[in-house]
């Protein structure tokens, strides 16, 4: 798909460049000047155009807003040394964004509007992409339903948007995370392996009561049997064992299948590690964690890339985990994904787009 798409520009008159401080993002709080948007009506994408970023007239009765006919995607985009723009793996956020669109019943969007969207807003934006070690570009595209109608169908009509982010790191430190065997994100035949708005807004009543007690987030288990590890707050997650890394698998229908998720296997496995995608279940991990076998806990997502965990609580009991050293898997695989990412080591698995 090599068309050219025809976006019309409106630049703004006031951009908020000059009145940021890139010295102090908070994730998601700092939002570029312009957004990148299309209609779907009359069963296709049309109207395509960057415009300044701002509120959307809504009427009370849109769809999304009661029957959350909504998906998303979280990307990034660097700039390397030499100050090039490099997105991040943006063709499989385009296809995951379509996997979850199929099962919200939301109409596809096609590669060339994805990827032109995109790149005419960072190349509008690019003076928003921090050019500072550990600083990146987050992008949010979404698409909502915007019929104003209260019956129960898929919607005929639907935005699509991406806006930016300039962001520093997720997490200022490593996270604590409690196991949780009575809420669940998903379960089998659900929409947990999609970026749902849904599964996010479930996601939070149980976070709360983790943090109530003092943790940062929870530890998922599956639904039936609370008994296999699914996924950890946002991110997936994984485990060092002994020397093996363990994750879960693809195959139920309630994991995220995680861009950082498969970028880190890939490296893990081309670094030699043993890698199992398979669950790991309560009973495995308090045993791992009794007996020091369980060398390192980490949760991946593109907001966070790899989040260090460093307290988990299993049955009421906590166990804390050592400091990542320097010879650390994750602290070695961050590094490779951080030299990939920024331009600082070749891409050999064309993952990189440039602007
Ligand atoms: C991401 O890592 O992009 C996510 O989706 C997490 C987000 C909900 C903050």
């Amino acid at each position: 798909m090599n068309t050219t798409i025809d976006i019309k520009i409106t630049q703004t008159s006031t951009s908020k460049l000059s009145t940021t401080d890139f010295d102090n993002l908070q994730f998601g709080q700092t939002i570029s000047d312009h957004m990148f948007i299309a209609d779907f009506k009359d069963g296709e994408w049309t109207d395509f155009r960057v415009e300044p970023y701002a509120p959307l007239m809504l009427n009370p009765a849109n769809a999304t807003l009661h029957y959350g006919q909504s998906v998303f995607e979280g990307m990034k985009a660097y700039k390397s040394k030499a100050g090039e723009t490099l997105i991040f793996r943006a063709d499989a956020n385009q296809k995951r964004l379509n996997n979850s669109a199929k099962r919200l019943c939301i109409p596809e969007v096609p590669e060339d509007l994805f990827m032109e969207g995109l790149k005419k807003l960072l190349e509008i934006d690019n003076e928003w992409i921090p050019n500072r070690a550990g600083y990146s570009l987050y992008i949010r595209p979404f698409v909502f339903a915007t019929d104003d109608y209260l019956g129960i169908r898929p919607s005929n009509k639907y935005k699509f948007i991406i806006f930016t982010c300039p962001v520093g790191h997720y997490y200022a430190k490593p996270v604590t995370v409690k196991v949780e065997t009575a809420y669940s994100r998903a379960c089998e035949g659900g929409t947990g392996f999609a970026k749902a708005a849904g599964n996010y807004a479930g996601s939070l009543y149980p976070a709360s009561l983790v943090q109530k007690q003092g943790y940062d987030q929870l530890l998922w288990t599956d639904s039936k049997s609370h008994q296999n590890i699914e996924e950890s707050g946002t991110m997936n997650i994984m485990f060092v064992i002994n020397d093996t890394l363990f994750t879960a698998p693809l195959t139920t229908s309630t994991i995220l299948a995680g861009i950082t998720r498969d970028s880190v296997l890939t490296l893990a496995r081309e670094m030699g590690m043993n890698v199992e995608e398979r669950f790991v279940t309560v009973t495995e991990l308090e045993d791992a964690l009794h007996s020091g076998q369980l060398k390192e806990a980490f949760g991946t997502g593109t907001a966070a890339t790899i989040a260090h965990i460093s307290l988990i609580n299993v049955n009421e009991e906590d166990y804390h985990l050592p400091e990542k050293p320097k010879d650390s898997f994750s602290y070695k695989i961050l590094e490779e994904l951080d030299a990939i990412k920024y331009g600082k080591k070749e891409d050999t698995h064309g993952w990189i787009m440039k602007l």
